[in-house]
């Protein structure tokens, strides 16, 4: 049976071509709305912090990232920090990662792809 945050994190994740989840004291978070904001591309940003439910869907998204092998970084939740879980991004629907991910899909040139595939760069 689905947790409510995992059935919340499905729903979220489909509800924008880019799709950010955030906390707003976070600064990669920041740095990750930069840049998408940079290209042209405005995310669907849900600051946990600020969500009713933002613990459930901060720990779904914890068990997402652990359970695949988008995000290296994930291995470091362990000491109980966020900082460097969050932000996390979703295009078209599909799990991303973290900022690491981002940036290595923005530099080995797969990000501005899979951006025209979601619908939110038409250039
Ligand atoms: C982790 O994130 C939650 C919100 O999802 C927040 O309530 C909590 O304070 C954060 N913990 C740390 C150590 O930053
Ligand atoms: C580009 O980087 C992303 C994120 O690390 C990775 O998932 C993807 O397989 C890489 N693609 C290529 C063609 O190197």
């Amino acid at each position: 049976m689905q947790s409510y945050g995992e059935v919340a994190v499905e729903q979220m994740a489909r509800e924008g071509a880019v799709v950010v989840f955030s906390v707003s004291t976070c600064c990669m978070c920041h740095a990750v709305k930069r840049l998408f904001c940079g290209m042209g591309v405005h995310p669907t940003v849900y600051e946990l912090d600020h969500h009713p439910r933002g613990p459930d869907i901060h720990r779904a998204l914890t068990g997402l990232l652990l359970s695949s092998s988008a995000s290296a970084s994930a291995s470091s939740i362990g000491d109980g920090g966020n900082a460097s879980l969050l932000p996390v991004v979703f295009i078209g629907g599909k799990l991303v990662g973290a900022m690491d991910s981002v940036m290595a899909s923005h530099i080995n040139g797969t990000l501005v792809p899979l951006l025209k595939e979601a619908g939110a760069l038409w250039l």
